[in-house]
């Protein structure tokens, strides 16, 4: 009879039930965002047109002149932090999904899209709330 060595017992119990959180649903909940309501993410000059910037856990992008939008910058699949916006797509490292700068999901596994932030424009600065 085939036994396994108790040591790959012990963990192959430890990992499952992380396996099976990511897996379940293929999605897991993004963390909250870290800004606080009146805080300074960026100045607008920062953020070129039809592209966006990361700063700290937010993606703020302007899509069109004047139009900024900004998301959480943690990919909707396992929670991995996306790193930049690369010609006008955010590139998960961890899986390959791939996210717009509407925070559209382009290419799975992801399916949900990315949590909006609210933003506003103050004078020259886009302030978070
Ligand atoms: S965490 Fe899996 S694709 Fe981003």
């Amino acid at each position: 009879m085939f036994a396994l060595p108790r040591r790959t017992v012990l963990i192959g119990a430890a990992v499952a039930p992380i396996a099976a959180c990511n897996t379940n649903t293929g999605e897991l909940t993004a963390p909250p965002t870290t800004t606080a309501p009146g805080q300074v993410l960026a100045a607008t000059a920062d953020i070129p047109v039809g592209s966006g910037k990361v700063v700290d856990d937010t993606v703020i992008s302007q899509p069109k002149a004047g139009q900024f939008e900004a998301f959480a910058a943690r990919c909707t699949h396992a929670g991995c932090k996306l790193p930049a916006v690369t010609d006008g797509v955010l590139n998960c490292p961890c899986h390959g999904s791939q996210f717009g700068l509407d925070g559209a999901v382009l290419r799975g596994p992801a399916v949900t899209p990315l949590a909006p932030v609210a933003v506003k424009v103050q004078g020259g600065e886009i302030v978070a709330g």
